[in-house]
């Protein structure tokens, strides 16, 4: 990624964790960042945080109509639309059989439905101007089983189809397309628990469960910085940290073992939380 003060990137949930890190980043590249998160309070800690190019906004990415009228306003006022990070997402867990519908239909309407927002704003305006790059952020629960956590692999594996086959569609039109699918990042989704409404008392204890099946958090700066390298090399599926990466290419070759270490670490967990 060039040192450019005209290059754009909008990103959303920039209030916290990798949405945090990612603005700062992108700043410190000298870019035109706009920090959007719905707490308005901590988009604006970040952009002051970044400095005098970035500004904040209060943004929910399940409403379509202002997630298109604040990416377009946006784009309007600086020429152009370099990049959007659909970044911003929440964690639903615990038995399947323990989570309501109501629980359900949030984690589609943010991780999905919030990611597709961005996307449906973008993507028109980067087909005009013949280039762009939309990076929507999975997870590692996104292309692989992740027991307990059912709810959020469902939301995962979608934003890696959705990402992937408009990939291959918007190559030829001169867009980019990745989608980011780290494992444990430490971040503050890790201590979060499930949305207070929700009580769903066998929620595993995340820190600890995605510990056992994907390795220790990784510090959320060497993920940007490793994010920002793969951007720059136009990577479609980008697997962070690593470790993660390798696990990913061998669970390709032998799901079957995947499947047993998750079985396992499943098994664990279900007597710790009881
Ligand atoms: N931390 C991890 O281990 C990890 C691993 C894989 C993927 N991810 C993904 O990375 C993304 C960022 O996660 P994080 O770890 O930085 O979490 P985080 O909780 O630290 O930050 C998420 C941000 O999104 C915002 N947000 C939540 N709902 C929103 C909505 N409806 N509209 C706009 N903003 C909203 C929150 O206010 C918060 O500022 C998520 O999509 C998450 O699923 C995280």
């Amino acid at each position: 990624m060039s040192m450019n003060a005209n290059i754009t990137a909008f990103v959303t949930g920039g209030g916290s964790g990798i949405g945090k890190a990612l603005s700062l980043a992108l700043s410190a590249r000298g870019m035109t960042v706009c920090v959007s998160d719905v707490n308005l309070n901590a988009a604006q800690a970040v952009a002051v945080a970044c400095g005098p190019r970035a500004t904040a906004i209060a943004l929910d990415v399940c409403d379509a109509e202002a997630v298109k009228v604040s990416i377009e306003r946006f784009a309007a006022t600086n020429g152009r639309l370099d990049y959007i990070f659909n970044n911003a997402g929440i964690g639903i867990a615990g038995e399947t059989s323990d989570i309501p519908l109501e629980a359900w239909r949030r984690i589609v309407d943010i991780n999905i439905y919030g990611v597709l927002h961005g996307v449906l704003a973008a993507y028109p305006m980067m087909l005009k101007q013949g280039y762009g790059h939309i990076v929507n952020t999975a997870s590692l629960a996104g292309l692989g089983p992740a027991p307990l956590f059912t709810p959020y692999a469902l939301t995962k594996h979608a934003v890696v189809g959705l990402s992937t086959s408009l990939r291959v569609e918007a190559a030829s039109r001169g867009v980019r397309v990745s989608v980011f699918c780290p494992a444990a990042i430490e971040t503050p989704l890790l201590d979060s628990g499930n949305p207070e409404e929700f009580k769903i008392s066998s929620a595993p204890d995340a820190r600890r469960f995605l510990t056992a099946l994907a390795g220790p958090p990784y510090s959320v700066e060497k993920c940007v910085k490793e994010l920002l390298e793969a951007l720059d090399k136009n990577k479609s599926i980008i697997v962070l940290p690593a470790r993660a990466r390798m696990a990913w290419h061998l669970g390709r070759w032998f799901p079957a073992l995947v499947e047993m270490m998750s079985r396992s670490a499943l098994a664990n967990e279900r007597k710790a939380i009881n």
